[in-house]
């Protein structure tokens, strides 16, 4: 168990205010001074963190000086240590706080919610080991690590991402993917570096949740969402899109044939998984290799770009123009001081491959670094990070420690709906980039199309990863049967099975698998925000008029709910009450559920639904898939 550093401070704290009290003592209100004691001197020290973090956007941003990156690297360690530290504190002198005594509600919750933590959780030389790790799989993703025949002794090894998958979007040939495939695999898990790594790192999240109390050791990793078996409840998000998914599968596969017919993918198999990799990583690419719906130049979409370059000009204008979203639904109003101090463009070099905006909180201000990048796919994110930064400007206002989205991946969830929002052709007509608010039915599909590839195929990969990881957590999957444990995932829940034979002592996970085992970054809080994010977007949109069930003026794809007072209320009582409440109350107030569903995503992609159904049928495709046997249990 956690030491108790907490004991003394209350015991000293208690017996001071217990003087103060009346003859019938209040236990409660002596209690909750201790504990408001605790918080306010937790505060202090944050403050400094949040000190630390303003220090390092200044350096960052300097005009003129040179850049500091040496010092900077050295703040944010500090900014981390320091933050562990406090956590791992806090969390200790909590955890003797006798909740049930505590009447102020507000106070309760600030208890509950500090008392316990995930990795931050472990004693130093257990927290240092696993932020080892995760560097560890950063740099598998990250790191030059992969020879691919030819190319190493001319230019070195390459890294997964971005290297070999740039590489793989442009390649038609199967065989290249599919050596890639296995290079990547072998290069790090060569000595089962990967699979160490992997079972190092479920150690340590096992002795996190020992100290939270937790039996299940998944409790842990799925803390704020407080919920028993809260993989059921994913699961049954994924059966409920399921009859989707298939049909869709079905539908990629026959396209498979055209684009790769080497891949080898029988008429009722399963999608091999170098091709689902590249259907997937293909969605946002401009010529892809799969077809869309309705081919001809007529039923294209649109080129967007050569418009957005005309009417948005710069950077900041795009800045400006996301911000302008929010205000028009009745959300903070960006002061020139924000654009003026706290608002500031990345070096051309310096976004990397994702060049993703980056937002920055240290109350009383927040602050933004942004992407110099000006693209449709830029245009949409920023979006986001502007949803990000409202979400920090209501923050600022709660007490340290309830100053958070109340479970991870609600803030994406709703930085979702405005970006399903604002990439609508109505709203692109409102900003005077498309000449119509509407596409064409054709070209409407295909838009629905790619959306969906992006979506729908993304979908299941995040709950097999999750659901993988944690299974191994909770000792449901051995140490004997990993590999083929995984295969049996993707099979059961995806139709993807492996390029060749494959055994237990190889370790096929995909990158996103490692990003996914940092918590920051789970593949637990991008389901959720995906999920979610739709059932957001769909509550806004009926809330705005914007779609109307059975009126094919008003779809839910093409619902921009930009200047609706009434979708701006309930988006602006959900982030007000960031961590305060649990977050099945919040999701409420906008939803009026209290559970996950796949109505939103269902509802969204209906008109895909019907068209590939009937488009299946005609090709005579069965939706649906049988696996090969080829993961060797021995
Ligand atoms: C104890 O004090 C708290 C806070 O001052 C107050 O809300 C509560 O009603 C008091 N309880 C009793 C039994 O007097
Ligand atoms: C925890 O309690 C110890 C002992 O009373 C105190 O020194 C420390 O500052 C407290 N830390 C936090 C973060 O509450
Ligand atoms: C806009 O789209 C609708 C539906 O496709 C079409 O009837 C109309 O002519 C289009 N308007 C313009 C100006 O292109």
């Amino acid at each position: 168990m956690r030491p108790l550093l907490g004991v003394p401070l209350l015991v000293i704290l208690l017996t001071v205010s217990f003087g103060h009290c009346n003859p019938r003592t209040n236990h409660s209100s002596g209690y909750e001074l201790a504990t408001k004691l605790i918080f306010d001197r937790a505060t202090a020290r944050m403050r400094n963190v949040w000190g630390l973090q303003r220090r390092i956007f200044m350096q960052l941003t300097d005009k003129g000086k040179s850049p500091l990156g040496g010092q900077v690297v050295n703040v944010k360690q500090e900014v981390d240590a320091e933050t562990y530290r406090l956590l791992y504190e806090l969390a200790a002198n909590l955890s003797v706080v006798p909740v049930a005594n505590l009447d102020d509600p507000l106070l309760r919750r600030r208890v509950q919610r500090m008392a316990k933590l995930q990795l931050q959780g472990l004693r130093p030389k257990d927290y240092e080991q696993a932020k080892d790790l995760l560097r560890q799989t950063h740099n598998f993703v990250s790191g030059p690590l992969v020879c691919l025949q030819e190319d190493c002794s001319a230019h070195g090894p390459l890294t997964m991402f971005p290297q070999i998958v740039n590489k793989n979007m442009r390649s038609k040939l199967y065989e290249e993917l599919f050596s890639n495939w296995v290079a990547w695999r072998k290069a790090i898990n060569e000595k089962e570096t990967a699979k160490n790594t992997f079972i190092e790192y479920v150690r340590l999240l096992r002795i996190a949740a020992t100290y939270n109390g937790h039996v299940t050791p998944s409790r842990t990793w799925y803390l704020n969402y407080d919920t028993e078996n809260f993989q059921a409840e994913l699961e049954a998000v994924l059966w409920e899109i399921m009859p989707l998914y298939r049909e869709l599968h079905a539908y990629l596969r026959h396209e498979v044939q055209a684009a790769y017919p080497k891949a080898d993918t029988k008429s009722d198999g399963a999608i091999s998984a170098p091709i689902m990799d590249q259907i997937l990583s293909q969605a946002w690419y401009p010529h892809q290799f799969f077809r869309t719906p309705h081919q001809g130049k007529q039923h294209q979409l649109p080129s967007v770009h050569r418009r957005l370059e005309e009417v948005l000009v710069t950077p900041v204008k795009i800045n400006r123009k996301a911000a302008e979203f929010f205000e028009s639904l009745g959300l903070n109003i960006m002061s020139d001081n924000f654009y003026d101090r706290f608002s500031r463009r990345m070096k051309d070099d310096e976004g990397g491959a994702d060049c993703k905006s980056q937002v920055y909180y240290f109350p009383p201000d927040v602050a933004l670094r942004y992407c110099p990048k000006l693209d449709y796919k830029k245009m949409m994110q920023i979006h986001g990070t502007m949803a990000e930064l409202q979400y920090n400007l209501y923050k600022v206002q709660l007490p340290f420690g309830l100053d958070s989205e109340p479970c991870p991946g609600f803030g994406a969830a709703l930085a979702e709906t405005v970006v399903l929002a604002s990439g609508t052709p109505r709203h692109l007509h409102h900003l005077h980039i498309l000449l119509n608010d509407s596409l064409t039915e054709e070209q409407s599909l295909n838009r629905l199309f790619r959306m969906g590839v992006h979506t729908l195929i993304a979908v299941p990969q995040y709950f097999i990863n999750d659901k993988f990881l944690v299974d191994v957590m909770d000792g449901r999957i051995g140490a004997k049967d990993y590999n083929c444990a995984y295969w049996d995932l993707q099979d059961k829940f995806a139709g993807v099975q492996p390029p060749s034979q494959r055994y237990n002592k190889d370790f096929d996970m995909d990158f996103k698998f490692y990003r996914g085992m940092n918590p920051e970054t789970s593949n637990t809080k991008k389901f959720l925000a995906e999920i979610l994010g739709f059932q957001f977007y769909r509550s806004f949109c009926l809330t705005s008029g914007q779609y109307k069930p059975g009126d094919p003026d008003f779809p839910l794809h093409n619902c921009d709910f930009y200047d609706s007072k009434e979708a701006g209320k309930k988006m602006r009582d959900m982030m007000q009450l960031g961590a305060t409440r649990h977050w099945r109350d919040v999701m409420e107030i906008a939803t009026g559920e209290r559970k996950l569903t796949g109505r939103g995503i269902l509802e969204y992609f209906a008109p895909l639904f019907t068209w590939l159904k009937e488009r299946n049928k005609q090709l005579d495709i069965e939706p649906g898939w049988d696996a090969d046997e080829l993961c060797r249990k021995d």
